[in-house]
């Protein structure tokens, strides 16, 4: 006998919508010879020796827990690491927690953070899972649009405007996904002026900072007076090509850290053991191929918005991450009609901007994390598609 239950799903899982990315790929992944400039991950494999030191630590009999904030060896070197890069000084035994992906690290940060009801402003268009953490979390997410012609930049006006009393916290992600864009050290200053004028958390997730094209990035916790109030997120996903691996980490202020351990260790304990090892060996000795992969990234962008713009779809360039959020609105289509049209006319799959947010309608995002020759074909495919159905 079936037992009958008020309603399967919570108010907070009812109130998100699936990710709109999942949706294409689910289409694409029963059709044959699709080129995809749709998933946002490096199409490379992790390099040779952080997956030996992985395997050598399965030979050793790494295979147990580590402790929940992750291995002491790996917060040391991550900890040296930010030294290192930014000049930012974090204790690895306080301050720095490992964890599953950047993912685990946003979901904990917004629970960690938030009572129900306050708000956290974001740009719009932004990550998919900005706004459903921060719902998940019994937030609300208040979003801030943004636009080609600001660069995708965040406007200090646009957020103050948005600040009430509930607001606990602003959401960036900048280099970002899925425009590309990268926040000028100017700008961010003048975001940071209005975190301390109204005593707001930032959460920066910065997963892309290793991925810029001739600019340097600006890590949010070095501007003046920030690092108490901003909680820094980082991960090996993109730089150092280990999707897969599942790790990342947070650095921030010890009282932030204990709260965020607090879920983690019941929820999730520890990241994997495997991952952890490699991600030591990837901080210790990974630079050379990070730097060799941004290279090839940057190579690869100059063709897709080259490209792009001789198939008459130029688009703002793109200065970070490995995206092209180019318009399209010379189709006359909306970014789902463009997106799934591509994809069943010529086996193209790009992501509809509207997954990311409603100012991402009229824009379609080009992940060039592919190869040139893939590129290339996709390119001459969608200039094909777009002079059909110009208006
Ligand atoms: C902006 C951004 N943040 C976080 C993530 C999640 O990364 P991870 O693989 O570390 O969970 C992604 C993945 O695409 C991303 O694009």
């Amino acid at each position: 006998m079936s037992i009958k239950v008020r309603s399967i799903s919570s108010q907070r899982v009812n109130q998100i919508a699936p990710s709109g990315i999942r949706k294409f790929f689910d289409l694409l992944a029963s059709m044959e010879g699709v080129i995809s400039l749709g998933v946002g991950e490096p199409d490379f494999t992790t390099p040779w020796h952080i997956r030996e030191a992985a395997i050598y630590s399965l030979e050793k009999g790494y295979t147990m827990y580590t402790s929940n904030s992750g291995m002491p060896e790996l917060r040391r070197e991550l900890s040296r690491y930010l030294k290192d890069s930014y000049n930012l000084s974090y204790d690895p035994d306080t301050e720095l927690l490992i964890t599953v992906g950047v993912s685990e690290a946003l979901d904990l940060a917004t629970r960690a953070i938030l009572d129900p009801g306050d708000e956290v402003i974001m740009p719009d268009p932004c990550y998919v899972s900005y706004s459903p953490c921060v719902i998940l979390a019994g937030g609300i997410p208040i979003m801030v649009p943004t636009n080609e012609e600001n660069n995708f930049e965040l406007n200090t006006s646009d957020i103050e405007a948005r600040v009430t009393s509930k607001t606990k916290a602003i959401l960036i992600g900048y280099p970002s996904n899925p425009t590309g864009a990268v926040m000028s050290r100017e700008k961010l200053l003048r975001l940071a002026e209005v975190a301390r004028r109204h005593q707001l958390l930032v959460i920066s997730d910065e997963i892309y900072a290793r991925l810029v094209y001739g600019v340097k990035h600006t890590c949010f916790a070095t501007l003046p007076g920030m690092k108490e109030s901003t909680i820094f997120l980082g991960g090996f996903s993109k730089a150092y090509a280990m999707t897969g691996w599942r790790i990342g980490y947070a650095a921030a202020s010890k009282e932030i850290i204990a709260a965020m351990t607090k879920i983690h260790q019941y929820t999730i304990m520890c990241a994997p053991t495997m991952a952890q090892v490699a991600a030591i060996e990837a901080l210790k000795s990974g630079e050379p191929s990070v730097l060799e992969m941004v290279e090839d990234y940057n190579r690869r962008r100059l063709v897709m918005v080259k490209g792009l713009k001789d198939i008459g779809l130029p688009c703002f360039e793109p200065k970070g991450a490995f995206y092209a959020f180019p318009p399209i609105k010379v189709s006359g289509m909306t970014s789902e009609e463009f997106a799934e049209k591509l994809l069943m006319e010529e086996k193209v799959a790009v992501v509809p901007g509207t997954a990311f947010g409603q100012c991402g309608e009229g824009y379609i995002r080009c992940c060039y994390a592919t190869s040139l020759a893939e590129i290339e074909e996709a390119l001459l495919r969608m200039g094909r598609f777009v002079k059909k159905h110009k208006k």
